[in-house]
C-alpha cells in the first residue's frame, strides 16, 4: 500500500466548483452542511428542468445508450428468485457466481489478474465504487488530482468526502499532462483520477501515458484510480489499456468498472471495482454501511449479462461511428467552435468561440432553438466556453436534426456574442 501522506491538521475544503450551491454559509439548523454547501449543483436536473420547459427540444445532453441489457439478461429474471435466501442480506463484496465472473473477465479483457494481491466489490453502481473508494483512501482535507475536464460526479464525492479536488489543464486535444500532473502532487495528495476514454471530451489516452500516470503513482505513494466505464467503446481500432494490468499496479491502482453504458444497465444500478487488498477492510466499513450489498436481483441479471459479453455493446459501435463522423462534419462545416477528435465513449466536447459563460449558452440553446448539450463549467472547464455534446442514445435521423439545431443556434447566439 502506499505510503500515507502526512496527516497534516484537516483544513475545510472550499467550493471547488462555478456551480456550488450559494448557501455555502449555513445560517439555520435546517441549512445543509457546509461540507455540501461546497458542492457543485447537479447539473443535469437543471438541464432536465429547461428541456421540460421547452417542448419539442432534442437532447445532445445526458450521456445513456439507446439500447437495454442483453434479452438473455431480461430472461433470467425468470430463474429469480431462486429460494428465500434471494430475499435476504447477500455478501458486501457481491455474490460469489458475479464476482468469479467478473475475475475472469478482468483476466481475459483487461489483462488485469484480480488475486491475491486485489480484489473485486460489485457495487450499485460506478459512482458509489468511487464514491467508496474516496471515502476509504482519504481523510478531510487531503487532496485528489483531476485533469480537467473531469467527470463531475467524481469531483462532487470528492468535495462530499471533505477533501480538496485539485485541477490540472490537459492538452489541447485534451490529453494528459503528466509533467503537470507531478507538479500538482502535495504532501496531502492522495490519488490521481483518470478516466478512458473519457466523459466529457471521448479522449482515449494512450497505453503509454497511462502507464506514466501510473508509474508517478507508484513512486510518488499515491493512488491511480482510473475509471473505464466506456472500455468498449473505442474507435478507428483505437486500443484500450487498463493501468490496472500493470505487473507492479496492484498495490496501489483502483479500476472502475459499470454496466451502466456497456449493457445498457444504468438504471438496474451495478458496477465494480477492483481494489488492492490493504484498502478492502476500509471499503467492506463503507459498503457494509451505504449499501449492505448491491441489489440481489440486479446482481442476478447483471451475471447474465456477463455472459452475453463484450460483443453486446461493440455490436453498437457502428452506428455509434456513423453520428460520430456526421456529427463532426457538420460542425466543422461552420458552427463557431473547436471540434476536436475524439476517438472514444459518444462525447463531443466543443470549444464554443464566444464570451458568454456555458450556463447562459446552453439554457438559449434550448430556450431559443431546442437543441441541449452539457455546460461544459459542469466539467471544471472554465478558461473558455465549453459544451459537451453526447450521441449514445440517439438514432441517426434524431443526431442529424439535432446537431442542424446546434450549428444553427451556436451561429445565431455565439457568432454574435
Ligand atoms: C466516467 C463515468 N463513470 C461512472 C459513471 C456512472 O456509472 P454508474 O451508472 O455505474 O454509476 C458515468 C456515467 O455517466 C461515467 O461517465
Amino acid at each position: 500500500m502506499p505510503a500515507r501522506a502526512p496527516n497534516a491538521k484537516p483544513q475545510a475544503s472550499k467550493p471547488s466548483s462555478l456551480l456550488a450551491s450559494p448557501k455555502a454559509q449555513a445560517s439555520t439548523p435546517f441549512d445543509e452542511s457546509r461540507r455540501l454547501a461546497a458542492v457543485q449543483t447537479p447539473v443535469i436536473p437543471i438541464v432536465s428542468r429547461w428541456i421540460a420547459e421547452t417542448p419539442g427540444t432534442i437532447s445532445l445532453g445526458q450521456g445513456i445508450v439507446s439500447y437495454g441489457p442483453p434479452p438473455e439478461a431480461i430472461a433470467s429474471l425468470r430463474t429469480f428468485p431462486a429460494s428465500i435466501a434471494d430475499h435476504r442480506y447477500g455478501p458486501v463484496e457481491g455474490i460469489e457466481p458475479l464476482v468469479s465472473a467478473l475475475e475472469t473477465k478482468l483476466e481475459r479483457e483487461n489483462g488485469i489478474r484480480v488475486r491475491p494481491a486485489s480484489r473485486v466489490v460489485v457495487t450499485a453502481g460506478g459512482n458509489l465504487a468511487f464514491m467508496n473508494a474516496a471515502l476509504a483512501i482519504a481523510d478531510p482535507g487531503d487532496e485528489f488530482i483531476f485533469p480537467v475536464p473531469y467527470y463531475f460526479n467524481h469531483e462532487m464525492a470528492v468535495v462530499i468526502a471533505g477533501c480538496r479536488a485539485v485541477p490540472v489543464p490537459t492538452t489541447r486535444d485534451y490529453q494528459l499532462d503528466v509533467e503537470a500532473i507531478a507538479r500538482a502532487i502535495t504532501p496531502r495528495t492522495r490519488a490521481v483520477v483518470t478516466v478512458s476514454p473519457n466523459n466529457p471530451t471521448g479522449t482515449v489516452y494512450p497505453e503509454a501515458v497511462l502507464r506514466a500516470v501510473n508509474g508517478l503513482c507508484r513512486d510518488r505513494g499515491l493512488f491511480h484510480i482510473h475509471d473505464e466505464a466506456y472500455e468498449y467503446f473505442t474507435y478507428e481500432g483505437t486500443p484500450h489499456f487498463s493501468p490496472g494490468s500493470i505487473a507492479d499496479a496492484a498495490a496501489h491502482t483502483i479500476s472502475l468498472y459499470s454496466l451502466s453504458k456497456a449493457y445498457g444497465f444504468a438504471s438496474w444500478r451495478i458496477g465494480y471495482q477492483v481494489i488492492p487488498e490493504a484498502i478492502w477492510e476500509a471499503i467492506n466499513k463503507i459498503q457494509d454501511t451505504d449499501l449492505i450489498c448491491a441489489p440481489a436481483i440486479s446482481q442476478h441479471v447483471a451475471l447474465a449479462a456477463i455472459g452475453v459479453g463484450a460483443g453486446y455493446a461493440r455490436a453498437h459501435l457502428p452506428k455509434l461511428d456513423t453520428m460520430r463522423r456526421l456529427i463532426a462534419h457538420t460542425l466543422r462545416e461552420g458552427a463557431p467552435c473547436d471540434v476536436p477528435d475524439p476517438r472514444g465513449a459518444f462525447y463531443y466536447f466543443l470549444r464554443v468561440h464566444t464570451t458568454l459563460d456555458a450556463m447562459t449558452l446552453t439554457e438559449r440553446l434550448i430556450r431559443e432553438h431546442r437543441v441541449a448539450v452539457i455546460p461544459g463549467s459542469a466539467f471544471g472547464a472554465t478558461d473558455a466556453c465549453y459544451v459537451r455534446v453526447s450521441f449514445g442514445a440517439l438514432d441517426e435521423a434524431t443526431v442529424e436534426l439535432g446537431v442542424g439545431r446546434l450549428v444553427r443556434g451556436l451561429t445565431a447566439i455565439a457568432g454574435r456574442a
